[in-house]
């Protein structure tokens, strides 16, 4: 039996969700073109798309909320984030936005040129979109065990050291505004990356003179692991581990919306003061003053709660239990997963539940759409819909590596009833898995066509 660690909270405030018959669901699916994106959320039973703004905010944010202060400039909650981020992320410039991808935008906005390149362990989509909307050239160098489904390793999401700097070597530093890294790697199965290779990635970049950007998304997740599996750091504070992380970058970007536990939020940090000056021209112009940048002062100061109730130990072992648990139950039940689980979510892989259906006719989309009609349960795919582009020199289509439907947990919403009734779905589907149809695109747009892509079934 899977092990299940209980809540480390009570439900204060409940929100009723609606179950739908199979033939309500079948007519859904045609109306949105087979695309979750475009299903109302209400028709939606267990929402598992994102963990992105969709967790629950405690009576302290709630509370904080209240005390929001709409000042133009310098509200109180501005402070308050300011000390917040200054204690956790250690860098000395901050600007809010309105989430992660206003960050990006801002970052490679006044860094990246065109035909510029972006190395990263994993570009997220809008991290890929944003840089490609500038002209840029993002390139990704996880380890090659990132990349297998089934292979262990304690950090999947670690980059491959040796191949960043033949990749430096080759397309020369001078081509490379800044260097990122993501942790833990959402595109790559929520996979951690170890401290040692955080130092390592840094070395490498600034040794060729290329400032080092961390997508901080989930680094609380990170941490929590870097405390479980990497040797010297099982008695630190979760504090510490995120303040060594990020001593080694010279900023972060930052979507609030995951491990910020709040629903709307994000920042870019540096500490860089020339940069920080050009970034908050940019920022003024298109997200907002830089006390509040795109956001109300009661969302700051949610913010500034979030991110310190995000590196509590005891949510964070709760947190990544609760994924564990859904993990062991599925594999249970004979599913293949990626291995092992991720912090936010379960990645079942696709190219295994569904091995008829070929890459060019989306399996984890298939396998999404499939798992709405069963069950109502909506997930995410990361597969050839959000990643496969065109080669800028051949124009052909290249697909990814992986195709895997992501079940990512919402944070402090669901209970290990609604993980069970996720498992149960999935089994089902399991036993009827040679009936899913793969799916062909009628419409679709050129950056982050996931949103918009329409489809007709096989
Ligand atoms: N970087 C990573 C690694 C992400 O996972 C996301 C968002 C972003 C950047 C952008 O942040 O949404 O606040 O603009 N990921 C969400 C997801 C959308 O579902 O994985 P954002």
């Amino acid at each position: 039996m899977a092990e299940f660690l209980p809540e480390p909270f009570r439900i204060k405030v409940v929100e009723p969700i609606k179950q739908t018959s199979r033939e309500e669901r079948a007519h859904i699916l045609e109306v949105a073109g087979y695309n979750l994106f475009n299903v109302p959320a209400e028709e939606v039973y267990i929402d598992l798309l994102t963990d992105s703004g969709t967790g629950a905010m405690s009576q302290e944010q709630w509370a904080g909320i209240m005390l929001g202060d709409e000042s133009y400039a310098g509200c109180r909650n501005y402070f308050h984030l300011a000390e917040t981020i200054r204690s956790i992320f250690g860098f000395h410039y901050f600007l809010p936005t309105h989430q992660g991808r206003g960050a990006e935008n801002i970052l490679f906005s006044v860094l990246v040129k065109p035909g510029q390149h972006v190395p990263n362990n994993m570009h997220f989509d809008t991290t890929m979109g944003n840089i490609l909307a500038r002209g840029g050239r993002p390139s990704n160098h996880v380890i090659v065990t990132g990349h297998d489904p089934t292979a262990w390793h304690p950090f999947k999401g670690n980059m491959d050291i040796a191949a960043l700097e033949t990749f430096i070597r080759q397309v020369g530093a001078e081509n490379i505004p800044l260097g990122m890294i993501t942790i833990t790697n959402n595109s790559g199965g929520g996979q951690p990356v170890s401290m040692e290779n955080i130092r390592q990635t840094a070395e490498v970049y600034h040794r060729y003179g290329i400032p080092f950007f961390i997508d901080a998304c989930r680094y609380a997740e990170n941490a929590y692991f870097i405390k479980q599996r990497e040797p010297g750091y099982a008695d630190k504070s979760l504090l510490e581990i995120a303040r060594e992380m990020f001593s080694y970058a010279d900023g972060c970007t930052m979507s609030a919306k995951k491990d910020g536990l709040v629903n709307i939020g994000g920042f870019l940090a540096m500490n860089d003061e020339t940069l920080y000056q050009k970034a908050a021209q940019e920022l003024t112009l298109r997200e907002g003053f830089p006390t509040y940048g795109g956001l109300a002062g009661r969302d700051l100061e949610a913010m500034a709660r979030g991110l310190w109730e995000g590196l509590d130990e005891a949510y964070l072992r709760y947190r990544i239990a609760q994924t564990h648990y859904l993990a062991d139950q599925l594999r249970e039940n004979g599913i293949p997963i990626f291995e092992p689980p991720g912090g936010h979510a379960v990645y079942v892989d696709a190219r295994r539940f569904v091995p008829h259906i070929p890459a060019e006719q989306f399996p984890a989309q298939s396998l999404c759409v499939a798992l709405y009609l069963e069950g109502g349960i909506r997930a995410a795919e990361i597969g050839g819909v959000a990643f496969a582009h065109r080669d800028p020199e051949t124009g052909e289509w290249v697909y990814p590596s992986l195709e895997l439907v992501r079940l990512t947990l919402p944070r402090r919403v669901y209970t290990q009833s609604h993980l069970d009734y996720v498992v149960r779905i999935l089994a089902a589907l399991w036993q009827k898995r040679d009936q899913v149809r793969g799916l062909q695109i009628v419409y679709q747009t050129p950056y982050l066509r996931h949103f918009t892509a329409r489809f007709a079934l096989m």
